[in-house]
């Protein structure tokens, strides 16, 4: 029974929560008035990756999801198969967690949810010193490649780790979810969400 709803008696229709009506913004993101109550509080991380070149890449950034417990992979491009059996991915986690094409990222942004750019590039904020958002998709660019200025210009934020020279796709994903898990309830509204 969820907190503060009445007990349900036997024959009674089940009550409903009476939420205000969300107003959309242009990229599905819903316009809370203030003192709105929060009855969603649960964290959570998606990956975006944008054109990601090959299925080892790929099954390399699923074994990642599933070790650092992502919600949900995202993909643009055609430059790999979905059927493919991505040898890197041996724990199978792309059964798991669902990997979905799409053919641009700003349609499937969840709601409530903080598009951050990971990127090695001049104006971009170092990862150790970033407070991640409670809920947060994460877009890399490709093995090959680097994410354009327009889809930088559209996330909240841009993040870069501070290295020498570029990391492969799969370790940044890797650094990125590791430093969010490090980091534990030290999101933005820290132990209000669980
Ligand atoms: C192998 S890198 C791309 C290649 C790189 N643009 C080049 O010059 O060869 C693949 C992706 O990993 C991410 N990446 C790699 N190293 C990074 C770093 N130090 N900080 C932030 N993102 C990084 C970015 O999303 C990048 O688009």
């Amino acid at each position: 029974m969820g907190a503060g709803l009445p007990a349900k008696k036997p024959g009674q229709t089940p009550q409903v929560l009476n939420l205000p009506a969300l107003s959309q913004s242009p990229y599905n993101r819903p316009l809370f008035p203030e003192g709105t109550p929060l009855v969603a509080d649960k964290r959570y991380s998606c990956i975006g990756l944008y054109n990601p070149k090959s299925p080892e890449n790929v099954g390399s950034v699923m074994r990642a999801a599933g070790c650092y417990g992502v919600a949900s992979v995202f993909y643009t491009g055609k430059r790999y198969e979905r059927a493919a059996d991505f040898v890197t991915d041996t724990k199978r986690v792309h059964y798991d967690i669902p990997l979905i094409g799409i053919d641009d990222l700003k349609k499937i942004l969840p709601l409530n949810c903080v598009p951050v750019a990971v990127e090695l590039v001049e104006g971009a904020r170092p990862l150790p010193e970033y407070t991640h958002p409670d809920r947060a998709l994460y877009i890399f660019g490709p093995e090959d490649g680097s994410l354009d200025k327009e889809i930088r210009d559209w996330c909240e934020d841009v993040v870069y780790i501070p290295t020498s020279g570029c990391m492969n796709l799969a370790a940044t994903v890797n650094v990125v979810l590791y430093d969010r898990m490090a980091k534990g309830l030290n999101t933005r509204s820290g132990p209000k969400f669980r």
